[in-house]
């Protein structure tokens, strides 16, 4: 089982990886993401597995083996291949790779499934390219409407439509899509009885419980704002500093704003993403854009929070002659996995029960539970606590006992 997760591993390592950082750049629809999904679909038939693609970017090969009742709800396990920019190697593809290794470990034990099990990748599950995250999973299970993400655009002003053009894919079948080509369609998730994802954990929770895997409870709510700060452009030597309208310095209050309210309430904010027009060192800027990722314990703490923010910020820009539009470009309610499920994972091992543990990350898990799939997540412990940079890290010890547990997982939800 390790030579085959670790070859695996080593053919991915080198696809999107920055010489200097070391990090990843496995943005959707671009070079390395394709070459990624190539070297999905060739693992797949390596397997013999049947491979299903849609219009958007989703793939799934299935384990459909003869005794599996064609009637009965399949099985699904896996995870994303893109990255967010400068990502970490494991923030995704560990749940594929771990999918096909627990596949072969299935095989190997000559464990006959009664329901077809899928290794499924979704496109655009960190938001990196496009600002929306499940980009793919929304779209398969019906929580964004083709419609809406028609609208959507990269950072260069390309257009989703187009961006799926480039690499061969349709958009979703039906009026509004592009029907009439092969690659139109979206993944259909009506028979999928079970999802559950790995995952490498994100944060440290696991090391300081001395825990090689845990089990996910839920996900925290969260949401990506856009904070639109409006001012006036003007010359940075002549200018007076009291005669300025300067929207750079009501965003700097803003984010240690949402920082400070951010502790006091022991939520997440995070200012990450910033814009500025027209970004030249001797103007005062017109305009600053600023995106803030915000996560809370709970739906109502995560709309207090950003109410505060938004009237901190607000106030300051009443006090700096500018002004402040805040738009939710995305926000994802609280999820709570299947707790019989998760507490079933934890407790089928021979060392004793895993951790059940909430996540503050976002993931394609998150979708297909709130779209009222049985779903569960297993995580991996990462020894930096690191992740969505380079310094992600787990062991190869740690990832084969992920595999194993994904393994015994799937090998007891297919019966
Ligand atoms: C995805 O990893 C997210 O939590 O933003
Ligand atoms: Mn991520
Ligand atoms: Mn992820």
């Amino acid at each position: 089982m390790g030579d085959d997760f670790e070859r695996m591993w080593a053919d991915l390592a080198p696809i999107g990886r920055s010489a200097t950082s070391g990090g990843y750049y496995r943005q959707p629809f671009l070079g390395a993401e394709t070459e990624l999904r190539a070297w999905f679909v060739e693992q797949a038939h390596a397997r013999d597995l049947e491979v299903e693609t849609d219009g958007v970017g989703n793939v799934v090969a299935w384990w459909n083996p003869v005794g599996v009742d064609g009637e009965a709800p399949g099985v699904l396990t896996g995870s994303h291949l893109d990255s967010v920019l400068d990502g970490g190697a494991y923030d995704g593809p560990l749940g594929v790779v771990s999918a096909f290794a627990a596949l072969d470990l299935l095989r190997s034990r000559g464990v006959a499934p009664q329901r077809r099990i899928g290794v499924s990748v979704f496109a655009e599950e960190e938001g990196s390219r496009f600002g929306l995250a499940c980009l793919g999973s929304r779209l398969a299970s019906g929580a964004l409407s083709w419609a809406a993400a028609q609208e959507l655009r990269d950072r260069d002003g390309v257009f989703l439509t187009d961006a799926l053009a480039s690499v061969g894919l349709a958009g979703p079948a039906g009026p509004a899509g592009l029907a009439g080509t092969d690659a139109g369609s979206v993944l259909d998730l009506s028979g999928v009885g079970t999802f559950v994802e790995l995952h490498v954990e994100q944060g440290r929770d696991l090391v300081e419980r001395g825990a090689a895997i845990g089990v996910a409870s839920g996900i925290w709510p969260h949401g990506r704002y856009r904070f639109d700060f409006a001012g006036e452009a003007n010359h940075a030597g002549t200018t007076r500093m009291e005669d300025r309208a300067d929207p750079m310095l009501t965003y700097a209050m803003t984010a240690l704003a949402a920082n400070k309210q951010a502790r006091l309430s022991a939520a997440r904010a995070t200012f990450g993403r910033i814009e500025v027009a027209p970004n030249g060192t001797n103007a005062v800027p017109s305009r600053v854009t600023a995106w803030m990722d915000a996560r809370c314990a709970s739906d109502g703490e995560l709309s207090d929070l950003v109410a505060a923010v938004t009237r901190q910020g607000t106030e300051r820009a009443g006090r700096d002659g500018t002004s402040l539009a805040v738009t939710a470009e995305s926000v994802s309610a609280s999820v709570a996995f299947d707790a019989a499920l998760a507490v079933a994972i934890a407790a089928d091992h021979a060392a004793g029960d895993w951790p059940v543990i909430p996540t503050q990350a976002g993931h394609d898990a998150g979708i297909l539970s709130a779209a009222g799939i049985p779903t569960a997540m297993l995580f991996v412990r990462n020894p930096t606590g690191i992740s969505h940079s380079p310094a992600e890290s787990a062991t190869v010890p740690d990832c084969l006992v992920g595999v194993s547990a994904l393994a015994d997982t799937l090998e007891r939800l297919a019966r």
